[in-house]
């Protein structure tokens, strides 16, 4: 059994937890959307076709703001081909997804759903084929109150009162080479300054996001940012910052260290950022927004699904990367939830992408079930336990060798303490596939506290480091408590299993 020590101090605080950090994606592809959380006709559909199955699941898992509608579908999209008379709204082909989009779903029906779910929506405009007349004129459909032809215009098509979406994405990962419209960070940066100026002047109170790259891998990363910004920079909010992580080759100690990577990525985005502000003596704050993040297999989207896809013609929400994942990705997820814990000073919005089937911790079946794979967990406790400020930790533990990062912590953790509640809360991975951790966390500060309650996800009896959620399995992986979590004379001492991501609450 290998030993780790944690140190809490009540007075090393890091930021107040962003709520906005528990964040999620719908967009339209694949089946997330169209018998994801709308299937008209399925017997847990409302009158509206929103499944009240998935929907009891959204709430479960508790997100804050969800982004809308795309991804990748933005870059092509006509927003106002979602609005109005369902009957009236043109079939059109989604070039991104290689998809037939029926338009069935849009605007309003996603409004009327994000209130049922209880979360803020976050915006897409198409900054791909599109510009500053559409980013406008979308904004002024949504926020204005009336007697304009686009706040009428709503009104008409049943929505009297505005939407008020205040947060909005500047386009989606343009620049990447696969994106509809794709730009140089000149081009970008300019169209995005414009745009959040257009937008701006319609509603000064809305909050804009910036695209950043596509991932830490892109060979523009960190030089996209530093153009845009250089552009945009008193005209934005936040910069984004996507990446998808997955076991190559079977490496699994490199994959479970994949944290550190969203670590030096944050990191390398934050320190572009103050160089823009410094070199243009800005004194506002522009903040990130991680909004996509996930454990996706990619290289089996690459080589496999892509070329299926291609092959199969045009089809209606066909299904599109819906990996399933098991214990391993799950304890992976609990580590990026942990980072971007660990960064609520500038990380301020998270999406974990997306939300149902495609790459998502809900699944569901057309005319059948829905239920909860692996990755639903950790989320759901991180959103619901996540309180008041973070607290900055000091680990001490074991190296584990990997091939991608070399020697890392054996073991990732994140903690919250709410000065209102007195509740501290560790998040705590133990990367080790085989060896069980011994963990010590000394309470600085914050007496009294006992452990009120300990749960872990990890691999269940009987099974293995691959188990997973399955259609016919639904309940193989979930929190189980973790016995023996106690404070001793100031210090929380619990045993951490192999491959676990655990949650001690302290009261
Ligand atoms: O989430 C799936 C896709 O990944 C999104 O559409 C795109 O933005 C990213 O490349």
């Amino acid at each position: 059994m290998s030993q780790a020590r944690i140190t809490i101090d009540r007075d090393f605080t890091i930021a107040d937890v962003p709520r906005r950090l528990f964040g999620s994606f719908v967009e339209h592809m694949g089946r997330c959307v169209y018998t994801g959380i709308y299937e008209p006709g399925h017997p847990q559909a409302d009158e509206r076709g929103f499944r009240q199955d998935v929907l009891a699941l959204v709430k479960e898992m508790g997100p804050t703001v969800i982004r809308y509608p795309g991804g990748n579908f933005v870059s092509g999209y006509r927003w106002e081909d979602g609005v109005g008379p369902v009957e009236d709204r043109p079939v059109r082909i989604d070039g991104a997804w290689h998809t037939i989009e029926t338009n069935a779903f849009g605007l309003h029906e996603f409004m009327d759903w994000a209130k049922e779910a209880d979360v803020e929506v976050m915006e897409a405009i198409n900054l791909g084929t599109r510009g500053v007349e559409e980013a406008r004129s979308l904004v002024e459909y949504a926020n204005h109150p009336s007697g304009t032809y686009w706040s009428d215009l709503r009104r008409k098509n049943g929505a009297e009162q505005p939407f008020d979406i205040k947060l909005w994405c500047l386009g989606n990962e343009l620049d990447g080479p696969w994106q509809i419209g794709g730009k140089t960070a000149t081009e970008y940066g300019r169209l995005a300054q414009e745009s959040a100026k257009a937008m701006k002047l319609v509603d000064p109170t809305i909050e804009l996001v910036a695209v950043g790259s596509s991932g830490r891998s892109m060979p523009t990363f960190g030089t996209w940012e530093h153009t845009v910004l250089t552009h945009a920079y008193d005209e934005v909010d936040f910069i984004s910052m996507h990446a998808y992580y997955q076991e190559h080759d079977g490496d699994a100690e490199s994959f479970l260290a994949e944290s550190v990577d969203m670590d030096a990525f944050i990191d390398g985005v934050i320190a572009t950022i103050d160089a823009v502000k410094a070199a243009g003596k800005h004194t506002k704050q522009v903040d990130i927004s991680f909004d996509e993040w996930n454990v996706w297999d990619q290289v089996k989207f690459n080589d496999v699904e892509s070329v299926e896809i291609a092959k199969a013609g045009w089809k209606k929400h066909p299904r599109l990367i819906e990996d399933t994942y098991n214990v391993t990705d799950a304890v992976v997820v609990g580590t990026l939830l942990n980072s971007l814990l660990r960064h609520g000073d500038r990380v301020k919005i998270a999406n974990q992408a997306q939300l149902v089937n495609v790459i998502a911790p809900i699944r569901s079946e057309e005319n059948g079930p829905a239920w909860r794979q692996t990755s639903f967990w950790p989320f759901e406790r991180m959103a619901r336990l996540a309180k008041g400020r973070i607290l900055r930790l000091a680990v001490s533990a074991p190296q584990i060798e990997t091939t991608r990062y070399g020697g890392v912590d054996a073991v990732d953790a994140a903690a919250t303490w709410d000065e209102e509640t007195g509740r501290v809360v560790v998040f705590v991975a133990n990367r080790s596939l085989d060896e069980e951790s011994d963990l010590t966390v000394e309470l600085r500060g914050l007496t009294g506290l006992r452990v009120v309650n300990a749960e872990t996800l990890t691999i269940p009896e009987g099974g293995d480091r691959h188990t997973a959620n399955l259609e016919t399995t639904q309940d193989s992986v979930h929190m189980v408590p973790l016995a023996g979590a106690e404070v001793v004379d100031g210090a929380v001492r619990a045993t951490l299993p192999p491959l676990s991501w655990s949650v001690i609450e302290l009261a």
